[in-house]
């Protein structure tokens, strides 16, 4: 009886153990990609539990909103025509009674000093600046080579994918960015840290500055990245706080190559924004609730085509960012005067009265994933010194002050980690004002 039960036991411990490998080989899927796109690995062995998948996709059930219409962009992108009020922004706990602004009551006054568009300078005959063709044709997003346009009352937004997902750290990190502070930095200087592998080449202003937007003109390029979990932006940063607290707000926007975000290695424009020095709130693009979008020919996070080439054509995005002064929405124009939508003025703290500093260039991550510098370029891979056509350029720095009047920036400083990889120089004319070039190989034999 004693033995019999014994075995009962056994079995039943076995059926149980059996039951569970079962159960385990059930809800396990394993994903195994092996898609190697333009030298980048994504290969990816991860197993991912049927509960961690729940979690994911009740995430992407909040951010992927219905869609009215949906466009399937040639680069792969499925862009979701939504409706204004259906878009993430709006599940803000802070936004619950926003009324979505159409557009700012007041713009910044344009610079008077600088007419940029009668430029007659020799660089303008191979530049097109996508404010002026691209934009009113409407083809320099990727997915506009569809033909087919979001209808009125909708915007385009970038549907989030699993695996957009599966790449990132976890959900928590999923479209938000690690650039963390550090503390033994000096006070007066941004945030510029080589201790998490971030390096930059950047002009920032001093930090008196009480500046209420900043615009600039930034040529676009598709600088090469070694591994996937590196990346390569250019971009604006508006902030405002302390470096050394955990409050730094920032705005930021510009083009990125990010293949963790996008799974690929197209240079794509993009916007963030942070309340807590990039902690727990804001995020890339429309992957959080926040910004909110209103114009219905841009999507945020989608790629810009065509691009730079060496010795060749340049293509530059002019972006501007400034505080509407009535209603206090820091609002993001594409161009001259396009509108791409605002970050409302109820998600942030410092900023809700003006920006104590702005910077201007780019930053790459250093994984030093082979146990040397990073290859990953920044800007077109070419140094300053290499001038128009060949390296990348910021022109026409300029920032909007207390009258809302934007003007010229004059008093910046240029900063650079380690200059054999990544460096800037920066200068002014009367065409493009104050401008710098910037970037660099990453890896070569003076920068290990
Ligand atoms: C990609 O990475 C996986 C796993 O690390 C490896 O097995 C595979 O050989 C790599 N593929 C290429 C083409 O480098
Ligand atoms: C445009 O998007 C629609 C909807 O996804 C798709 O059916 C169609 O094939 C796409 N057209 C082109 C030219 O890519
Ligand atoms: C302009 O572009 C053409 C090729 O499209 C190139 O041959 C020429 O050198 C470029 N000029 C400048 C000033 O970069």
């Amino acid at each position: 009886m004693g033995i019999v039960g014994k075995k009962r036991g056994f079995s039943a411990l076995l059926l149980l153990l059996l039951q569970h490998l079962l159960l385990a080989f059930l809800i396990t899927i394993v994903f195994q990609s092996f898609t190697v796109v333009s030298g980048l690995n994504y290969s990816d062995y991860r197993q991912v539990s049927s509960l961690r998948l729940q979690r994911i996709q009740r995430h992407l059930d909040k951010i992927n909103k219905p869609a009215v219409m949906t466009i399937q962009s040639p680069d792969g992108d499925i862009i979701d025509c939504v409706h204004k009020r259906k878009q993430p922004a709006l599940d803000h706990p802070l936004l619950k009674n926003h009324k979505i602004q159409k557009e700012p009551p007041e713009r910044p006054k344009l610079s008077k000093i600088l007419n940029q568009n009668e430029a007659k300078d020799e660089k303008k005959k191979n530049t097109t600046n996508y404010m002026n063709e691209q934009v009113l044709e409407g083809a320099w997003q990727m997915w506009h080579r569809n033909g087919t346009r979001c209808p009125k009352g909708t915007v385009p937004v970038r549907r989030s994918t699993v695996d957009d997902v599966l790449r990132a750290k976890s959900l928590f990190d999923f479209g938000k960015k690690k650039r963390k502070i550090d503390l033994a930095r000096r006070t007066d200087a941004p945030d510029v840290v080589s201790a998490n592998g971030h390096e930059h080449a950047i002009a920032y202003t001093g930090s008196s500055l009480e500046a209420y937007g900043a615009k600039a003109t930034i040529n676009v390029w598709d600088p090469s990245i070694q591994v996937v979990n590196e990346f390569s932006l250019s971009q604006i940063w508006v902030l405002s706080g302390s470096f050394d607290g955990s409050d730094l707000n920032s705005i930021e926007a510009g083009w990125q190559v990010s293949p963790e975000l996008y799974g690929d290695s197209r240079p794509r424009l993009f916007t963030y924004w942070t309340t807590d020095s990039y902690q727990a709130t804001g995020c890339y693009n429309l992957l959080c609730a926040g910004f909110v979008q209103t114009n219905s020919k841009i999507a945020i996070g989608a790629a810009i085509s065509p691009v730079s080439s060496y010795s060749g054509n340049q293509y530059d995005i002019s972006i501007l960012i400034w505080k509407d002064p009535r209603l206090g929405n820091w609002w993001m124009g594409f161009g001259e005067n396009i509108l791409v939508g605002y970050w409302p003025a109820e998600l942030f703290t410092h900023l809700a009265d003006h920006a104590t500093m702005v910077e201007w260039g780019g930053e790459v991550v250093n994984t030093r994933a082979n146990g040397k510098h990073t290859s990953t370029q920044m800007g077109s891979g070419h140094f300053a010194d290499d001038g128009f056509g060949k390296a990348s350029y910021f022109r026409n720095l300029e920032v909007v002050d207390s009258d809302n009047s934007l003007s010229s920036v004059h008093d910046i400083s240029i900063l650079a980690e380690n200059t054999n990889c990544y460096d800037i120089k920066s200068y002014y004319n009367n065409d493009w004002g104050t401008y710098f070039y910037y970037g660099g190989p990453g890896n070569n034999p003076q920068c290990p």
